[in-house]
């Protein structure tokens, strides 16, 4: 059975990650800035656990990806030839009662704000943002920022093959930031005008391209799971031949049990050999593939997972978000896998006293090589629990006095609070084996 979301979640988790100095509103001494978010001490670290983690089974844990950090900045003419400044549109309305303008497809002919029903016409809108590069505001400096990282890998793909003498099956993989005048951001951090993308551009030889998709599918939806979204939140869901992109021929996304329902995590397209060759004809440029071993010679077609870096990050804190009871007591605890985790490791010594100091300071170096380790000596230590208990920190190291005799410390697990005695000179490899490395 389909699980029920909670509709408070959404407030707890946004609440948790505010407090606790995950994400805060962008210039929030200035009142804000509209659907931007500052990622704080802890949402950096999540957030980079998260691409690590990406980039992990994607590039370093396979011998056909490599890696690609194009630029953001961008000619008009890669988004002529990708089809991005006629088509990346959405359809947009103005209210004509309160003025505000929404999407006309995510409202259903009322304004959200006022209730008016006297909306205007649909026209597109379209999402790129545009500046200039350099000090002359003219037509000949309009450039754009990307909204998806994926053009940079198609105009470097044969930079990619010549340099790194591929063949297809083969894959390109791009972690970046990617930018969309959405009109109307909205919930959090799902959809905001500045976010972070993780996409693979995986090229095949076009009679495997089914096959190819189906795989990536599979592997992405693995991938999740893996990491702990459980699968009663996770779905996959086929487009429509009406909703697909304009370079898509076939898409699948990964959709995520937000509080406010089924919703995109991660999109899988087959984009067929639309991009190859259409920036071979915009730039003149060959870009198919000569297989020497056949003498045959190919645009490769190109199967795409695109995940959002900044949006898988929100999926795995609200999965990973509960309350439960501990001692005739309610606390939170961020159940994230110890791979994600801001801190794998909280180092606390007993007390403030200065006799613990060396001891615990020794113990954090001794940790510090191995995982990301937090070190706090404020407060009582059940309430330092708590707070790493709030902020997902798999083992929690207590460093007392009896440390100073014996050379052991306690080692707490977050999900059990179960408690055990460990030797100094072992503990590394005690939470190595808890980690199952
Ligand atoms: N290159 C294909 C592409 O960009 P997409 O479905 O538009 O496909 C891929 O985007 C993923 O990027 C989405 O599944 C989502 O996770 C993330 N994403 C897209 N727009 C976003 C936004 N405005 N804010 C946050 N994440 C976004």
């Amino acid at each position: 059975m389909e699980p029920t979301p909670d509709p408070q979640l959404m407030d707890k988790v946004v609440n948790l990650t505010k407090v606790r100095g995950f994400v805060f509103a962008s210039a929030e001494i200035y009142g804000g800035f509209r659907s931007a978010y500052d990622y704080g001490p802890l949402g950096v670290l999540l957030l980079r656990n998260v691409k690590d983690a990406w980039w992990r089974a994607n590039v370093q844990y396979r011998d056909d990806v490599v890696g690609l950090d194009a630029a953001i900045l961008s000619p008009p003419a890669i988004w002529q030839a990708s089809g991005h400044l006629t088509n990346f549109t959405d359809p947009m309305v103005d209210c004509r009662n309160c003025k505000e303008r929404w999407r006309a497809d995510k409202i259903e002919g009322v304004c959200p704000n006022c209730g008016s029903s006297d909306l205007t016409e649909a026209r597109a809108f379209n999402l790129m943002f545009k500046t200039h590069a350099g000090p002359i505001e003219d037509e000949g400096a309009v450039a754009y920022l990307r909204p998806e990282t994926a053009q940079g890998m198609f105009t470097n793909f044969a930079n990619v093959v010549r340099t790194m003498r591929r063949k297809p099956p083969f894959g390109i993989a791009q972690i970046g930031k990617s930018f969309r005048n959405e009109i109307t951001p909205q919930n959090f951090i799902f959809r905001t005008r500045e976010f972070e993308q993780m996409e693979l551009e995986f090229f095949v030889p076009p009679a495997d391209a089914q096959r190819w998709f189906e795989y990536w599918l599979d592997q992405r939806f693995s991938w999740y799971l893996d990491l702990g979204i459980p699968e009663t939140h996770l779905r996959k869901r086929f487009h429509e031949a009406d909703e697909l992109s304009h370079y898509s021929n076939q898409t699948a996304d990964i959709e995520f049990l937000y509080p406010w329902g089924w919703g995109e995590l991660e999109g899988v397209a087959n984009r067929s050999d639309f991009d190859l060759l259409a920036h071979a004809a915009a730039s003149g440029e060959s870009l198919d593939y000569f297989d020497q071993a056949s003498g045959e010679r190919y645009v490769p077609h190109v199967i795409e997972p695109a995940a959002g870096a900044t949006r898988a990050m929100m999926a795995f804190l609200l999965a990973a978000y509960q309350e439960d009871e501990v001692g005739g007591e309610t606390r939170t605890v961020l159940r994230l896998d110890w791979r994600l985790a801001p801190y794998q490791v909280a180092v606390l010594p007993l007390s403030k006293k200065d006799e613990l100091e060396p001891t615990a300071r020794e113990v954090l170096g001794l940790l510090q090589p191995h995982f990301m380790c937090d070190y706090d000596v404020t407060q009582s230590i059940g309430r330092r629990y708590r707070r790493q208990d709030e902020i997902g920190t798999p083992w929690c190291v207590t460093v007392d006095f009896d440390s100073l005799e014996d050379r052991a410390v306690t080692v707490r697990d977050r999900d059990t609070t179960e408690q055990v005695r460990v030797p100094i000179d072992r503990l590394a490899d005690e939470i190595r084996s808890r980690t199952g490395r």
